[in-house]
């Protein structure tokens, strides 16, 4: 099993990290634009390996897409963070450029390859990766709900005052401030609705807090976060090379499904060694509905600003 990450930067190199950590890839190459810096990381990973017991071979190459060839997953983290106070839909201008060239040199040495794109704004480059590859929708993931549903899942321990091992949870929809579609109707902890235990009006908190999780962090550590981001990645990355069949929200080309097409938002999948083998349909309420069909306007606004 051979992974590329493209972008060396703190969400790359936590992507690679988790991945070795893991150890069910043989292979993972790093690569980045700027001089030496992929191999550095890549080094530095490996250093790790004796110390972690991970035999994942890591290696970094600045530029050469001929050191992905056969990749069997790509992973894109290239383009520019977040600073504090932006949004992800304001890093169109400079990550569309960056995402169409890298998905396209990606899938040239890899024809094969399962893409995810973390680029920001994720849904939206999650669709123009499939306008410039033309890969097949089941080969193309956007990584946002896997994210945002592990910090949803946080939020709900914190207020249930539970580990987060009791806790269950999904968020859907954009993954943005306003996009994104906590399914609180479906939360448990240990099988039982989180609605059992707190107040409405405490679960809607939960909710806002979990919508602005990368808003917090990008205003607490001065750019966008890495580790939640990396583990997201690697778990994605884990359920399609282990054919593990397991659910989880990634944004994905619609049609129909959900009422929605022509767009790439979050909605629950199965991911195992085909990618996409599933989209799984929820029951949502009626608020749960309304907030969807929102956030899909959004995220259309955002695919409108791309030059196709
Ligand atoms: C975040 C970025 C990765 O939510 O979108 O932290």
């Amino acid at each position: 099993m051979k992974v590329t990450v493209v972008g060396a930067g703190a969400v790359g190199a936590s992507c690679a990290e988790y991945i070795a950590i893991k150890n069910f890839a043989s292979e993972v190459v790093i690569l980045d634009i700027k001089e030496g810096y992929a191999e550095g990381k890549a080094m530095d990973l490996m250093q790790c390996a004796s110390l972690n017991g991970f035999d994942t071979k890591i290696t970094g190459s600045t530029n050469d897409y001929s050191k992905t060839a056969n990749s069997d997953i790509c992973v894109i983290t290239s383009g520019i963070p977040r600073k504090p106070g932006m949004t992800r839909e304001e890093l169109i201008g400079i990550n569309a450029g960056i995402v169409k060239m890298v998905s396209t040199s990606l899938v040239e040495h890899s024809p094969n390859t399962i893409l995810i794109v973390v680029s920001n704004p994720m849904d939206t480059m999650t669709y123009l990766a499939h306008k410039v590859t033309g890969l097949p929708k089941h080969r193309i993931i956007g990584m946002g709900g896997a994210l945002d549903s592990a910090r949803f899942k946080y939020r709900l321990a914190e207020a249930l005052e539970a580990p987060i091992s009791d806790v269950d949870g999904m968020v859907i929809g954009g993954h943005s401030d306003k996009g994104m579609v906590p399914l609180i109707s479906h939360a448990t902890r240990n099988s039982i609705k989180v609605s059992e235990f707190i107040s409405s009006e405490r679960l809607e908190q939960v909710a806002a807090d979990t919508k602005v999780g990368g808003a917090t962090l990008t205003g607490l550590l001065g750019t966008s976060a890495w580790y939640a981001p990396g583990a997201a990645v690697s778990g994605l990355v884990q359920a399609i090379a282990c054919d593990q069949k397991k659910i989880f929200p990634c944004s994905t080309l619609l049609d129909g499904e959900y009422g929605l097409s022509d767009l790439c938002i979050g909605v629950p999948v199965i991911l195992g060694r085909n990618g996409i083998e599933k989209i799984v349909n929820v029951p949502l309420s009626d608020a749960e509905k309304a907030h969807m069909i929102e956030s899909a306007e959004g995220v259309k606004k955002t695919n409108g600003l791309l030059e196709l």
